[in-house]
């Protein structure tokens, strides 16, 4: 079993592996304050199918074949899928080379959704770090399960941020703005994490030489390297911003985070808007006046603090113990 304990947090992280799910994936598994239930996938920056294969693969890497997978949509609510292989390569896991899963996934991720948190209301933390389809899609077939979480902390949207997919939006609020929407208003206890915080949090080209010789230290190598590259053509500068972790590091330590309640609500109509969080922070509002939900946003983050939390646990002695068993 992995490092958590009898009173470590249930979670369930709904991802879409990706790289950077693939890190919160090693985080969440390496962190004793969190005990993971399962994993459900979503369609978003690669495939259904790609990204829960992905899922399968970095659990065996960790050791941790217990873990259950739940594959969840195929695409979006209402829209054409789209993917983001150009930041995480066709495969999804960027040029790591980790071995097909020696085993296939679980039943179906919106019943586990909602079978989990009914079981157990107000006990669950949900991790969601890819678009939120599988959350939408279970408040639908069972309205107010959402708000049996005992929270929902999302990776997601940008508050005082550019977009990181078009000028106002990030990618998984982009890939499905009806789905965000709807969480959002689904009055569950939301704790965003914004690319104003993710923008705030790297791994640089240094990291990477500093990471063990391990099959665990070759993979994030291997994986995070395109998307490195990527930057440095684009933005002249070689970071892999830890997005996913971040969401993850909200349910771990809240602390790290300077955290926000702003009103806000998600655009599904524009053309040029789509995906935007519309924050309403106007100074001469009262609050029953104020358009959206109110909603916890992680505005500034200890990246310092963060990351010495982040490496010894995405390399943790669980794992390293796998890793010298190969
Ligand atoms: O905008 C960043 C988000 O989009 C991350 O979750 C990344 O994995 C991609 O899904
Ligand atoms: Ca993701």
């Amino acid at each position: 079993m992995g490092s958590e304990t009898s009173d470590s947090r249930p979670v369930i992280l709904d991802a879409d592996p990706g790289v950077d799910d693939a890190l919160a994936i090693m985080l969440a598994l390496g962190s004793p304050e969190l005990a993971v239930l399962g994993i459900c996938t979503v369609s978003g920056n690669v495939s259904l199918d790609i990204g829960t294969g992905n899922a399968l693969r970095v659990l065996a890497l960790l050791g941790r074949d217990e873990v259950p997978v739940y594959p969840g949509a195929g695409g979006p609510l209402r829209r054409e899928a789209v993917y983001a292989t150009e930041v995480h390569g066709p495969g999804g896991l960027g040029d790591s080379a980790l071995p097909l899963p020696g085993r296939s996934s679980s039943g179906d991720a919106v019943s586990f959704l909602i079978e989990t948190l009914s079981a157990l209301p107000g006990e669950v933390t949900l991790i969601a770090v890819g678009p939120l389809t599988n959350l939408a899609l279970a408040e639908a077939r069972a309205p107010g399960v959402l708000k049996k979480a005992r929270e929902v902390c999302v990776m997601g949207g940008a508050v005082d941020e550019p977009g990181n997919i078009t000028p106002v939006a990030e990618f998984n609020f982009f890939a499905d703005p009806e789905a965000a929407r709807q969480v959002v208003r689904s009055g569950a206890s939301i704790t965003l994490a914004p690319l104003d915080v993710t923008h705030r949090v790297a791994l640089e080209a240094s990291h990477l030489a500093e990471m063990p010789a391990t099959p665990t230290g070759r993979f994030v190598r291997g994986a995070v390297r395109p998307a490195m590259e990527l930057a440095m053509r684009v933005r002249a500068g070689r970071q892999f911003f830890l997005h996913d972790p971040l969401a993850v590091g909200l349910a771990i330590c809240p602390s790290l985070f300077r955290i926000e309640t702003v009103f806000a609500d998600v655009e599904t109509g524009g053309d040029l808007t789509a995906g935007q969080v519309v924050a309403d922070r106007r100074l001469f509002t009262t609050e029953g006046n104020r358009k959206g939900l109110p909603i916890r946003c992680a505005l500034d983050v200890d990246a310092g603090r963060f990351l010495a939390l982040f490496f010894p646990r995405i390399f943790s002695e669980a794992v390293s113990r796998e890793d010298s068993r190969r």
